[in-house]
């Protein structure tokens, strides 16, 4: 069954979706994930015990983290059925944002296999209708709130609002397709009052989510002044910032499976350098159970997949949980 769901996901994407205009294929797989009654059916998941894991003290049935893309609580709430551990809802700004104009998304072939670049802007409802639409959202597995934003004041405020409606919080300080957010590695000394005050305004777990293009940055300031605050949990990390002419902004951010050796790299340096006072989700291009296995021996406590939940489609999860359980065994 999961072999035959997944050669037809496969045959779809590319024999339609990767031919349709960005817009109209991204259009077509929102609908089905909004309307398809997909987590209603075990074939995505894989509910082992043994493949439980704790991160920030909260349980995940499993280590696998939808990352941060979707706001629309219908499609988190149909992922929340697709095998994942936990799910990530979007980066959240103190007011609403429109986004970057069209095209915001371009899908990329590169030598490793198939990504995409996006400058999608942070198009979101704000934080006061992003309340009232999480607090309709059951979990049925643990769910990531998420914020950005230019000053201490705006990631407070984010998380203030949004931390009753989550078990974990993610603060993003990464994404390049917004000099909002992608700035704060370049002045990182600015960040220290931000997790102090993050760490001071929510009693959740925090995660900082970090650039994969400041790597010294990261190792030398970032993560030690976000352990001094008392935030734990690193995700390394957020997409590549790229120059793509095809895009409305002439830049975004790559993710995908050319971003996977950094990803890779970076698990093994942040473990070997802090040890075991951080816990590391490990996210960029893993989009096959073998890069899973991978990140997790290199010491990952998690992993966060998107763009291969697209390429590779829903059942990736469980493919990927089916190659951990034999290891488990
Ligand atoms: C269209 C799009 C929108 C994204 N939006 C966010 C976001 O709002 N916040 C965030 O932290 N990361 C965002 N990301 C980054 C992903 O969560 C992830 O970190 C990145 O894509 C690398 O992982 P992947 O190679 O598995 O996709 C976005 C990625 C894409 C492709």
């Amino acid at each position: 069954m999961v072999g035959a769901v997944d050669l037809l996901y496969r045959a779809l994407y590319r024999g339609v979706l990767a031919r349709l205009p960005e817009r109209v294929a991204v259009a077509i797989g929102q609908w089905g994930l909004r309307h398809l009654p997909l987590d209603r059916l075990a074939t995505f998941r894989n509910p082992d015990p043994r493949l439980a894991v704790t991160l920030g003290g909260v349980r995940l049935p499993n280590p696998l983290i939808l990352s941060s893309m979707y706001y629309d609580t219908a499609i988190l709430r149909r992922a929340m059925g697709l095998g994942w551990g936990a799910v990530t809802a979007k980066s959240i700004t103190p007011g609403p944002r429109p986004g970057h104009p069209e095209p915001n998304l371009v899908r990329i072939e590169t030598a490793e296999g198939p990504g995409l670049v996006n400058c999608n802007g942070f198009k979101n409802p704000g934080l006061e209708a992003y309340r009232a639409a999480l607090a309709r959202l059951p979990h049925r597995v643990p769910l990531i709130v998420a914020a950005a934003g230019e000053s201490a004041e705006d990631y407070v405020r984010v998380v203030e609002g949004l931390q009753e409606f989550g078990d974990l919080v993610e603060i993003n300080i990464s994404s390049p397709n917004t000099k909002l957010v992608y700035a704060w590695s370049t002045r990182p000394a600015g960040l220290k009052d931000v997790f102090r005050a993050v760490r001071g305004a929510t009693g959740k777990p925090v995660i900082v989510k970090v650039s994969p293009d400041f790597r010294d940055t990261n190792e030398e300031t970032i993560i030690p002044a976000a352990l001094d605050a008392g935030i734990t949990i690193v995700n390394c990390g957020n997409t590549r910032r790229v120059d793509e002419p095809r895009l409305s902004q002439g830049s975004g951010g790559l993710s995908g499976p050319a971003i996977y050796a950094t990803t890779l790299e970076n698990v093994g340096r942040l473990r070997a350098r802090f040890g075991n006072r951080l816990e590391i989700i490990a996210t960029g291009g893993i989009d096959h159970p073998e890069k899973a296995r991978q990140v997790l021996a290199a010491g990952a406590t998690a992993c966060g997949i998107f763009t291969g939940f697209i390429t590779r489609g829903p059942l990736l999860a469980r493919r990927i949980l089916d190659t951990l359980q034999t290891g488990k065994i």
